[in-house]
């Protein structure tokens, strides 16, 4: 598709767009910026390559997909600002738990609607990022698991966190229990519908997500194990292999993700930036 500016173009089978022709540190028009939107909505994760962003530019270009939130997950801040994360690995930070698959923060009221990742340096050919659309894995299923899926809620933990929350952990059993306390275990809908396309996907994932609430866990177990199953399915998926200056922005309510873990102990840093605007899981 050609808009009056820019370029997009598909570049998965489910999933997946690339936008070039355009330079995030300019103002963009209200038109371009409805574009940009109805692409995200579209595509689930769009890619900005060679750009050359500030963290400030970064925030401008994430804000187009919605209002900005306060990150609040396991990365630091950069100088402070609530809404920029540094993603820094290397010798002394391994990755932890990120090539588990996830969307991100489901365990809370109002996850983000998405995220932007910004890729500052990064290991040749290595470190690459793979998204799944679960609307394609949703699509997939025969009309019968769909209505036995419907209406169920499965239950979203912060403790589970990828694997462990390990280093909330170092800084203090109490400072762990307060965050562990507000962010208590929540039941989201198993089959959501995305509140702006109107699709339906599945709503759990290993990271975040311990048991189907009201059936026995075994049946649970089974029927997660089941659809866990479907993210590492290569046909619902898009793996990008990331160089310095993209833009990765993605639709956090109809996706999931993995990081490839195979750089270690290289230097990779990216920073992130959530967006909002889905609502409460429903
Ligand atoms: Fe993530």
């Amino acid at each position: 598709m050609t808009t009056s500016t820019f370029n997009i173009e598909k570049c998965g089978a489910c999933l997946g767009a690339l936008v070039t022709n355009i330079d995030l540190t300019l103002k963009l028009s209200y038109q371009e910026k409805i574009s940009l939107r109805a692409a995200l909505d579209q595509h689930q994760v769009i890619f900005f390559p060679n750009q050359n962003l500030t963290p400030n530019h970064q925030k401008n270009a994430t804000e187009i997909f919605g209002p900005l939130l306060p990150s609040d997950t396991f990365f630091e801040h950069l100088n402070d600002d609530p809404h920029v994360e540094v993603v820094i690995n290397d010798e002394n930070n391994p990755p932890i738990g990120t090539a588990k698959w996830h969307a991100d923060l489901t365990w809370a009221k109002e996850p983000p609607a998405g995220t932007s990742l910004y890729s500052r340096e990064i290991p040749t050919g290595k470190g690459d990022t793979i998204w799944v659309s679960m609307t394609a894995a949703y699509d997939s299923l025969s009309e019968r698991m769909k209505q036995y899926l419907e209406g169920l809620k499965a239950l979203h933990s912060w403790d589970m966190g990828l694997g462990g929350r390990q280093a909330i952990f170092q800084q203090g059993g109490d400072h762990y229990t307060k965050r562990k306390n507000s962010n208590p275990p929540i039941a989201q809908p198993l089959v959501r519908t995305h509140p702006r396309t109107k699709q339906k996907l599945i709503y759990v994932n290993p990271g975040f997500t311990s048991h189907i609430i009201d059936i026995p866990r075994k049946e649970s177990d089974g029927i997660l194990s089941f659809l866990y199953d479907l993210a590492p399915r290569p046909e619902f998926q898009l793996r990008h292999k990331w160089d310095v200056g993209t833009l990765a922005v993605w639709d956090n309510t109809a996706t999931q993700h993995a990081a490839v873990d195979d750089f270690f102990p290289a230097y990779r840093e990216l920073t992130r930036v959530t967006f909002g605007g889905h609502g409460k899981p429903k």
